[in-house]
């Protein structure tokens, strides 16, 4: 069906396309991504410019909500049926499990010919690769342990801006007695994952963090550090609004532009949505690491896997594509938009982006003391199957006053189990 319709399609739109433009291997590049919000949708634009640019029309199977995981769920579908798209955002162990079933075109030419070795910092090449050939271009670099700051709230309510837990619940004391929503947090399983997740780096550190959510080490996993940010997670609960059920995480970044909240924990696509607001940073807003995660890197990698092309035109588009997401321009412009640090460290940071700089800052830090994490609730240390048993853990918790953190440290280490058996 894909390839009459697709063939029947794409000799359409060439011989329109050769008659418009001179472009020898024009084609229709349909390219699956989630980014539908405000920001996330001009970040998206300069994409399609981009392929537009050269010469190939642009076909947008964007599939939002739930941080990709509607866009997975569907882009199963259509490769089961044999339709999938040309590209689509694949991120973390999830490539390997795609690449192993075969479906993806192998890059090793265009990574060659583009010194993909020079470009991509060493840590963060292995997940772009299966059996040692690159299956997928990384994009850019989000960091995932930010505390977002309202600072017209916090000016209203006199509170310091927190460097620890402590000064955290005594600003969330201030924020809520002076009329605002102290933490703004959307009731989506993956955004209170992400809260969890960052509070765990924090209480863990790193390596614990590591030996937890990447080894999946039984130790680590019943360790009291899990238990000590269950507990922490408790704590945060009664300083969320209560009618947050299903609320996506832009309209919750939106509650801090609105002056109805003060604090958010997101990564840093947050930024984008401020910025795409006009908030001025520094002015109306700011970011700070979540408090004991400064010298840490939660990091979550966007890229991109090509599915196995079906004719030249095909292939030629995807290598377009494939390259144009590592030059100096698309590193530059798509990231000043979505908020995240180009994946070349060649490429200047916007200027007087104060969290751009201290996310570089960070990163190079963490690198540098072997310290970077692969984020688990953005599927950067494992599998989405095993991701979801854990999100199903932290949510019982976290909707269940009743359950005690000790008892969601033996349910997630039994999830966990269970998941990967
Ligand atoms: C993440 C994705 C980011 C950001 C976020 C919210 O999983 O990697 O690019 O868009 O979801 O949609």
């Amino acid at each position: 069906m894909r390839l009459t319709l697709k063939a029947l399609c794409a000799s359409v739109i060439q011989s329109t396309l050769l008659y418009v433009t001179p472009a020898a291997h024009a084609s229709e590049v349909e390219v699956l991504h989630w980014w539908t919000s405000a920001g996330e949708a001009k970040a998206a634009s300069v994409l399609r410019a981009g392929i537009e640019q050269r010469g190939h029309q642009w076909r947008d199977f964007a599939v939002g909500g739930q941080a990709g995981i509607s866009a997975m769920n569907t882009l199963r579908i259509r490769a089961i049926s044999g339709n999938p798209p040309l590209a689509a955002q694949i991120k973390g162990p999830e490539i390997t499990e795609w690449a192993r079933l075969g479906f993806l075109r192998n890059l090793n030419d265009i990574a060659e010919a583009e010194h993909w070795e020079d470009k991509i910092p060493a840590p963060l090449r292995d997940v772009m690769q299966y059996q040692g050939d690159y299956v997928a271009a990384p994009i850019n670099i989000h960091r995932v342990n930010w505390l977002w700051i309202n600072l017209r709230a916090f000016e209203d309510a006199g509170a310091a801006i927190p460097h620890d837990f402590e000064s955290f619940f005594t600003a969330a004391d201030k924020l809520q007695q002076a009329g605002y929503i102290p933490l703004a947090l959307g009731g989506e399983p993956w955004q209170v994952a992400t809260l969890f997740d960052t509070l765990a780096l924090s209480v863990m550190g790193p390596e614990h963090y590591q030996q937890a959510f990447l080894d999946f080490d039984r130790e680590a996993l019943l360790s009291d550090g899990v238990t000590k940010s269950f507990s922490l997670l408790a704590q945060m609960r009664p300083y969320t609004d209560s009618d947050n059920l299903g609320r996506n995480w832009s309209d919750t970044t939106r509650l801090l532009i609105d002056n109805q909240a003060g604090m958010q924990v997101m990564g840093d696509w947050a930024k984008g949505e401020f910025l795409a607001a006009d908030q001025q940073e520094g002015k109306s807003f700011t970011c700070v690491a979540v408090p004991g995660t400064e010298q840490a890197f939660s990091y979550n990698i966007d890229s991109f896997v090509f599915f196995k092309p079906n004719n030249a035109e095909e292939r030629q588009s995807q290598t377009d594509m494939a390259e144009y997401l590592l030059t100096p321009q698309f590193q530059r412009d798509f990231n000043r938009y979505k908020g995240s640090l180009p994946i070349r460290f060649d490429i200047p940071l916007p200027n007087g982006d104060t969290c751009a700089e201290k996310s570089r800052q960070a990163f190079l830090y963490a690198e540098q003391h072997n310290t970077l994490s692969p984020s688990m609730s953005h599927g950067l240390s494992t599998t989405r199957y095993v991701q979801s048993a854990i999100f199903d853990v932290i949510n019982e918790f976290f909707y269940n006053p009743k359950q005690t953190p000790e008892e969601a440290t033996q349910a997630l280490y039994r999830a966990i189990l269970s998941a990967q058996a």
